[in-house]
This record gives C-alpha cells, structure tokens and sequence, in this order.
C-alpha cells in the first residue's frame, strides 16, 4: 500500500515551484492532494488525479472558505504542507515602504498563521493527530542585501512553528519548518542559470550548487510519515550546508 494511501494532504502554494513538487509526491504516495493557490494552473498544466482551489492564503475568509470546502468534500485534513509565499528582495532597508513590508508580513506571516490554525482546528475538532509542516527559508536564521521584509516575515515563521507546536502537541500534531537553501524551480531555472548567479552558488554553497524541489518535498514525506511522528516544532535546514559556512 502507498505510504500515504488513506490521507487527505493539503499544499498551499502547489500550484507552482517547491508546492506543485510536494503535491506531486505525496500523490505519488497514494495521498488525496488539495491545492490552494491565489493563481491556478492553467487546466491543460493541472492533474486529474489533485483538487485545486483558488485561495488568497492572506485573508481568513478566504483560507476559512477553502478548509470547509476540502473538509466537507475530502472528510479531513491530515497533513498541510504550507508553501505559498511572496518571495523575492525589496530595497535597501532605509528605503522599504510600509506597503512592500505590510505585503510580505501579510503573506507569509499572517498568511502562515492564518494556514495552520484553519488546519490545526480542524484536526484537533476532528481527532486527528496530522502534520502541520510549514516552509520557512534559510532567510529565516539569516539575511541578506534588500530582504528585511521577506527576512522578517520567514523569521516570524520559525517562531510561529514553536509556538503552535507546543500548544498542539497535547493533540498529537506536530508542527515543524522546512528551512530550504536555494531551491531550482521551473520559474527560476533560467535566473539560477545566469553566469552571476552561478558564481555566487560557486562561492556560497558548499557543493557549489543549489536543490530541487524534490529536496524540499522528499522532507516533507518524512516529517508527514510515521517514523517522524516524535520531531515537533523543529527547524529543518535543507541548504546543501549553506548555512553551516562563515567564510570559503
Ligand atoms: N525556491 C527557493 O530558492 C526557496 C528558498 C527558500 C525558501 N523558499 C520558500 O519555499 C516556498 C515556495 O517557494 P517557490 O520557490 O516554490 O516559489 P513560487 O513563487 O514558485 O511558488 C509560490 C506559490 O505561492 C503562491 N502564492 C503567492 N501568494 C499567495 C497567496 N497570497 N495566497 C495563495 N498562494 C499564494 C504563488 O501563486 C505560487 O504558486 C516559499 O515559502 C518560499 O519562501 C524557496
């Protein structure tokens, strides 16, 4: 039987990037996918086989409406992988405007709130001991030129992840946060190409290139399986050790 043959999985964010390669595979694993998007793929680019719904993953009518709608046709929520994100830099910190912060903090913070309550509520109403994993960045331990307000927000993440993590694990969910490095997606293949950026993955990463998706998605296979279930409120660097460098 696939590992994931009787779950109802939940990527927001699955309709591009790290999201469509989680939804992938944990529908490769026999997992019923729901993907909630602010933009669909067009129908041509969707599977048959995984349930989109449009949701601004900022506005709690919107996130409420879409878990009512995956509860009432799926019967539960066990595993949301939260991946929807604004991403990007800004400017420089003197210059960042109240609006470019308040948009990330909006998305990625407030929205990773607004995500994981709407599915812990329904697990813990439900009885369900599920998985909450929310992606976070290495941008959540560091930064970097023009990024407070996308550095700020991921941050926030890490915290939110604790925090949710000890009010929840009494319920049997485990929160946890995938902290990737540079990830290769299909919209960023040709920007990661470019010879500037590959001298900088030269110099910053330790094996001298970025992920794939499939390094984010195969972690959060784990985190969602069986063996993981005693790994609460944790923080998963998945950076090819990024992170661990100071100076090459
Ligand atoms: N790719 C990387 O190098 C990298 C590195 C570190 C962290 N991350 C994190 O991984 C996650 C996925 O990144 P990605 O590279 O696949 O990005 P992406 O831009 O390809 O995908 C993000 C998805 O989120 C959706 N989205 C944006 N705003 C939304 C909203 N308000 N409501 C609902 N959906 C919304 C987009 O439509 C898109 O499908 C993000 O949390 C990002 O911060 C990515």
């Amino acid at each position: 039987m696939a590992k994931f043959q009787d779950k109802v999985v939940v990527v927001t964010g699955g309709a591009s990037g790290i999201g469509a390669s989680v939804a992938e595979a944990f529908q490769r694993e026999g997992a019923t996918v729901a993907v909630l998007d602010i933009r669909l793929p067009e129908a041509s680019a969707r599977s048959s086989a995984v349930r989109y719904h449009e949701c601004d993953v900022a506005s709690e009518t919107s996130v409420e409406e879409c878990f009512d709608t995956v509860l009432s046709d799926l019967g539960s929520v066990d595993v949301l992988v939260h991946c929807a994100a604004r991403v990007g830099v800004s400017a420089p910190f003197h210059e960042v405007t109240a609006e470019a912060w308040n948009s990330y903090i909006d998305v990625n913070l407030t929205g990773s709130f607004l995500v994981s309550r709407a599915a812990a509520s329904r697990m813990v109403a439900n009885d369900t001991a599920g998985r909450i994993i929310l992606i976070g960045s290495v941008n959540s331990f560091a930064s970097e030129r023009n990024a407070a307000p996308y550095a700020s927000s991921k941050g926030g993440v890490r915290l939110l992840t604790r925090s949710a993590a000890i009010d929840l694990a009494r319920y049997g969910i485990t929160v946890n946060m995938i902290a990737p490095g540079p990830i290769v997606t299909p919209p960023l293949e040709e920007k990661f190409a470019t010879p500037e950026l590959t001298r900088i993955f030269d110099r910053v990463m330790p094996g001298g290139k970025p992920g794939r998706p499939g390094d984010i998605a195969s972690t959060a296979l784990f985190l969602a399986s069986p063996e993981a279930a005693f790994i609460n409120g944790a923080d998963i660097v998945v950076d090819g050790g990024m992170l661990a460098q100071i100076l090459n």
